[in-house]
């Protein structure tokens, strides 16, 4: 480097920015999906509602935002969702309030106070009231909305599903994203069957099925209650305390055996594998009751002829869980291999304000990854052909242009109609690169002897039709519609 000369990096830096053409991209973690990809996602999105249907659910629709604190308190401070992973905000508030609280109150109210569920004074109520976050996942919103309308005054259990983005301010890579879309479904009220249970999670493998998704693996387990949770706890902490092995465990799993052992169980560090699969399994401490829900919920599967796999260690990464836990992995999605999860969240309606003995079990699924399990499976392709493409040729022939290109859209056919005239050969060439099924072409001949004409671009054969059998010829078989996107 020559005498006055910069490193690259300050050479840069004076550059002077052209803000005015400064160009946009998606932030980080965020992506658009685009055609042909988007039909594939509309496909998959119908048939999960189809499928969830079939078993009486039905849609809720959600706020994107929820006051932080409801997914505080019901996920849980300690969990990576909520200490990491939110994006959160206060909502507009007067500067000089919170100053002014401030200082009165001497300090903010501690996260602990908060989770705990202490009083705190209306001030502070008031500053609390206004953070809010965007929504990490919606099991949440979906226990307090049934709150919130008094669902338990409902007929039988609350069967709800909903079809949205979630935000986690996660580490991007393939199969995780900051904004990433859910597909889930929870079942509410005074019931804990195992058969509710088993039907939520027959609704997935039918979902799977439906895709053509042959290659995945049902885990389940039972995490147990207020009951035998706590001792199981305790003797995992003492475990864990052990000098022999606290000593080869990573910051987060030392920190976790105070605040949370269970957690520890999914730790996903390499270095811990070994020891986490020598640890007391919850499978072997359940009370009495959980073990017969469990054995019932196995029972329940079997009778449906779902297959599943045990797995003592599936904990699941959101404190709301009790007995009942299950995930859907995929080998053909590489590292972020979850498909799906969910499990029982029993106490969690009176936890938020709501009616006791109000008992809940739900699963979200990972449509970005589901999309990428279907593409995988080879089964069904991300397109959606253009029906008919419409060649019109001379003023005379575009007012006819106009009219059938209305009639055949009210067909529910995808028909694309050129704003201007083009050459023959050149509207041939664009309807084949628009992946067109026919093309009708009407030109001076066709207006002067009343017939149109229909080619198919697949064989090019050619026919001459009257207007009048136009609609009729489209019917299918012509132009049947199956598959991602129809
Ligand atoms: P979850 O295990 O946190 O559970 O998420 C469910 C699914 O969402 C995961 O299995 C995965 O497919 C997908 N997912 C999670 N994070 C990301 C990400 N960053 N990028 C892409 N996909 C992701 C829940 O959210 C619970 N609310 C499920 C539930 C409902 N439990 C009871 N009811």
């Amino acid at each position: 480097m020559g005498e006055g000369a910069k490193p690259e990096n300050e050479r840069r830096d004076e550059r002077p920015v052209k803000e005015a053409r400064r160009q946009f991209r998606a932030i980080k973690g965020t992506r658009d999906i685009l055609p042909p990809d988007s039909a594939l996602w509309n496909w998959f999105e119908k048939t999960a509602r189809g499928v969830m249907e079939s078993y009486n659910f039905a849609e809720i629709r959600l706020p994107i935002f929820e006051k932080t604190e409801l997914f505080a308190r019901s996920i849980g401070g300690d969990t990576d969702v909520v200490s990491k992973e939110m994006y959160t905000f206060k909502d507009q508030l007067d500067l000089d309030e919170v100053i002014d609280t401030d200082a009165k109150e001497g300090g903010h109210p501690t996260a602990e106070s908060i989770l705990s569920g202490e009083e705190v004074s209306p001030q502070w109520r008031n500053i609390l009231d206004t953070r809010i976050s965007l929504r990490p996942e919606a099991t949440a919103s979906v226990v307090r909305a049934y709150i919130e309308h008094g669902m338990q005054m409902l007929p039988g259990n609350a069967k709800l599903y909903y079809i949205g983005p979630m935000f986690r301010r996660e580490r991007p890579q393939k199969g995780r994203y900051r904004q990433f879309y859910q597909i889930g479904a929870e079942v509410l009220g005074t019931s804990d069957a195992p058969a509710i249970d088993a039907e939520l999670i027959q609704m997935l493998t039918d979902l799977l099925e439906r895709c053509q998704i042959e290659k995945y693996t049902l885990l389940i387990n039972s995490i147990g209650c207020a009951a035998c949770r706590p001792k199981y706890v305790e003797l995992l902490r003492a475990e864990l305390r052990k000098p022999e092995i606290f000593s080869k465990l990573g910051a987060d799993s030392q920190r976790r055996v105070e605040t949370n052992p269970l957690r520890v169980m999914d730790s996903k560090l390499p270095e811990e594998q070994a020891i986490i699969e020598k640890l007391p399994k919850i499978s072997e401490h359940l009370c009495e009751e959980c073990r017969t829900h469990y054995e019932k919920l196995k029972r329940e599967l079997t009778l449906r002829e779902v297959p599943f796999t045990e797995s003592p260690r599936l904990v699941r990464g959101l404190d709301y869980y009790m007995r009942t836990t299950f995930e859907i992995t995929s080998p053909i999605l590489g590292a972020q291999n979850a498909l799906c999860g969910g499990g029982r969240y029993d106490g969690l309606v009176e936890m938020l304000g709501g009616p006791k003995g109000i008992k809940g079990i739900g699963f979200a699924l990972g449509e970005d990854r589901f999309i990428d399990a279907i593409v995988e499976a080879h089964k069904i392709h991300a397109t959606r052909p253009l029906d008919i493409f419409i060649a019109w040729m001379g003023e005379r022939a575009y007012p006819t242009a106009v009219r059938l290109a209305h009639v055949l859209r009210d067909e529910k056919h995808r028909v694309e109609l050129p704003a201007g005239e083009m050459k023959f050969r050149k509207a041939l060439e664009r309807a084949d690169k628009l992946g067109a099924r026919y093309v009708l072409i009407i030109g001076d001949d066709e207006i002067a002897s009343d017939m149109l004409t229909i080619k198919r671009l697949s064989d090019g054969v050619q026919e001459k039709i009257s207007e009048e059998a136009l609609v009729d010829f489209f019917r299918p078989p012509a132009l049947a519609k199956e598959g991602p996107g129809s």
